[in-house]
């Protein structure tokens, strides 16, 4: 081979030998982790998965796109709460949950956060939404309700998922009737906040953006 063929061949080989190479670091980094790592040609930030990892082509919750490493919050609220605004609003108050999910959406549009808000009759739709946090959000924010006071399936997915938990609640549980002074979850809870009303639910948030920074984790 001449001089000038080789010279003219090179940049042909490299070319396929880098090819070769990012293909082959792919499967041994795929391999390694176990991982689907970012195909080759792609920006980290098109990879769905754990928290930390945008979903750029999925949406979660009110359908809000997250950025990448945005904190995310699931909001989980327990039986009647459904019925707030025209249930006992001497206790609870006049605000329907979708009054207190715009004002926590509002407040954490401020704050640059990402939550999802959730209301379920069933303590097994509960249990599953918390079990299927684990890796998708940073901190869950729970109003249990009655199923504070009875659950230990509740209690036992908060503590097998181990992702941070802040139980809440509108009325002050310690100040009304003796069986709403026992909550199951607590032990496994980050901590309590109970008694402010709506507030509670801010309050929360507030705690919630400030998880990472006290580096609790359970
Ligand atoms: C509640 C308190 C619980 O004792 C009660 O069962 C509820 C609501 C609260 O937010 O004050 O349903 O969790």
């Amino acid at each position: 081979m001449r001089f000038q063929e080789i010279q003219i061949q090179f940049p042909v080989i490299a070319g396929n030998l880098r090819s070769f190479w990012v293909i082959a670091s792919w499967f041994l980094e795929r391999s390694a982790t176990g991982r689907k790592p970012v195909p080759p040609g792609c920006k980290k930030r098109d990879v769905p998965g754990e928290v930390g990892v945008s979903k750029s082509n999925r949406q979660v919750g009110g359908g809000k796109l997250f950025s990448r490493l945005q904190m995310k919050i699931l909001f989980l609220n327990g039986p009647n709460l459904n019925l707030l605004g025209q249930r006992e609003p001497e206790i609870y108050g006049h605000t329907t949950l979708a009054g207190i999910e715009a004002k926590v959406r509002e407040r954490a549009a401020e704050l640059k956060v990402a939550v999802d808000f959730r209301q379920s009759n069933l303590e097994g739709e509960l249990v599953g939404w918390i079990q299927e946090a684990k890796g998708k959000f940073n901190v869950i924010v729970i109003n249990a309700a009655a199923y504070t006071h009875t659950s230990v399936a509740l209690r036992d997915a908060i503590s097998a998922v181990g992702v941070p938990t802040i139980e809440i609640h509108l009325s002050n549980v310690h100040a009304r009737e003796e069986f709403r002074h026992k909550s199951l979850i607590a032990p496994v809870c980050l901590g309590q906040i109970t008694g402010f009303g709506q507030n509670s639910y801010i309050l929360a948030l507030l705690a919630s953006v400030d998880v990472k920074v006290v580096g609790k984790t359970n």
